[in-house]
């Protein structure tokens, strides 16, 4: 896609986390409830994921607002077996739901090898790197899957019927990087093309089709249109995969009933579903973690094709723009300021202080 001519700013993380948490508490999200959020969306940031990042705040806040998203609400845990667990989301933010289900899978699993949580009544939880990140800093092995808004048709279809559900998973690493698999079932994730829209870019034209069915580079044509599923029938079988065990499974919405974060009209009713594994079950750490550097120096070290200069492993490339971001900042254009800007004075809090401000 061809960057924007848009001037980049930067914005240092512990700046970002304290501006994100000040809106949040702003529009009545009580404090601890706030730093989870903004922790999250800034983890999106500082990955490169800025579709998922701090520049969802506008249409979150709208949310709260509208009172279809209730921005005081904690979730609700119970366990159903040992190694089950179920969390109502409440109509809170998903992070909240999601970070809590994962705290409770990794301590199910620490005890019994595995941890299961289905999670109801959720939101959109972003990017679900961060999820599988918190099972990896607890040394687990995880599967991440969420449901969403209808945003694809089924293979062969014309009509709006699946998610664009990620599908997540990963495992910790020993001396090398740890896998991390989080992927949009479509061509690329919906947030690419809000994100076009938002900085005034085109898109490629094998990511949409309009609303007549014709490949489109108008971000507007595409978002009134259907996303196009990754390897056709492949993409469209995972997103169902998302649907059954996030939506089916936890009594949530499914079959194209969830709504969307930027739709303000009811609320979400967004399913989740989260599994942490010990990766120690069936051999010491040890040779779980040997196991998994061999299977990354296997990977990195393939002979490259043509006009490749490097293989990366799955999540390598987000780890390694999170180093470069922790010390550059985080790039926003004048317009993504301007938005985040409007929120803080919308509830009377400090603006966004950039570097070099
Ligand atoms: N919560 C939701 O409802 C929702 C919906 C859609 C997408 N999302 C989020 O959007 C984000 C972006 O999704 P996406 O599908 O566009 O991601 P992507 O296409 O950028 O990356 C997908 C995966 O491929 C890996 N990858 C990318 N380039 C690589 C390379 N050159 N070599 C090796 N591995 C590589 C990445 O590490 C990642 O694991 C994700 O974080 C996802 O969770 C969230």
């Amino acid at each position: 896609m061809a960057e924007t001519s848009a001037p980049t700013f930067y914005v240092d993380a512990p700046e970002a986390q304290k501006f994100v948490e000040n809106v949040l508490i702003g529009n009545g999200v009580p404090a601890s409830n706030a730093e989870i959020v903004a922790r999250c969306l800034i983890a999106a940031d500082l990955r490169g994921v800025d579709t998922h990042g701090m520049n969802r705040i506008p249409s979150y806040m709208t949310r709260i607002r509208q009172g279809v998203l209730d921005g005081t609400a904690s979730p609700e845990l119970t366990k159903i077996t040992p190694m089950v667990a179920q969390v109502d989301g409440r109509n809170g933010f998903g992070f909240l739901a999601a970070s809590k289900g994962m705290a409770t899978a990794v301590e199910m699993a620490h005890e019994f090898g595995i941890g299961m949580v289905s999670i109801k009544h959720s939101n959109h939880f972003g990017m679900s790197a961060w999820i599988v990140q918190q099972a990896i800093d607890a040394g687990m092995m995880s599967l991440v899957f969420t449901n969403s808004s209808p945003g694809m048709p089924p293979f062969g279809g014309k009509d709006k019927l699946l998610g664009v559900s990620p599908i997540a998973c990963g495992a910790p690493g020993g001396k090398e990087r740890p896998f991390i698999l989080d992927m949009a079932p479509s061509v690329v994730a919906r947030g690419k093309i809000y994100k076009a829209k938002r900085r005034g870019e085109k898109i490629p034209l094998e990511w949409a089709l309009d609303s007549e069915g014709r490949p489109t580079d108008d971000p507007d044509a595409a978002l009134g249109g259907v996303m196009q599923p990754m390897g056709g029938p492949k993409g469209s079988g995972l997103s169902l995969m998302m649907d059954l065990f996030s939506g089916v499974l936890s009594g949530s919405a499914f079959a194209g009933h969830v709504t969307g974060p930027y739709d303000p009209s009811k609320p979400s009713d967004v399913g989740h579903f989260l599994l942490a594994i010990k990766p120690d079950l069936f051999m010491s750490l040890d040779d779980f973690r040997e196991r998994m550097d061999y299977l990354y120096q296997r990977v990195v070290g393939v002979e490259k094709a043509a006009g490749v200069d490097r293989i990366y492993f799955p999540g390598e490339i987000e780890q390694l723009r999170q180093e470069e971001r922790l010390n550059t900042g985080i790039p926003l254009v004048q317009a993504e300021i301007d938005a985040l800007n409007d929120e803080a004075v919308k509830v009377g809090k400090p603006l966004l202080v950039m570097k070099g401000q």
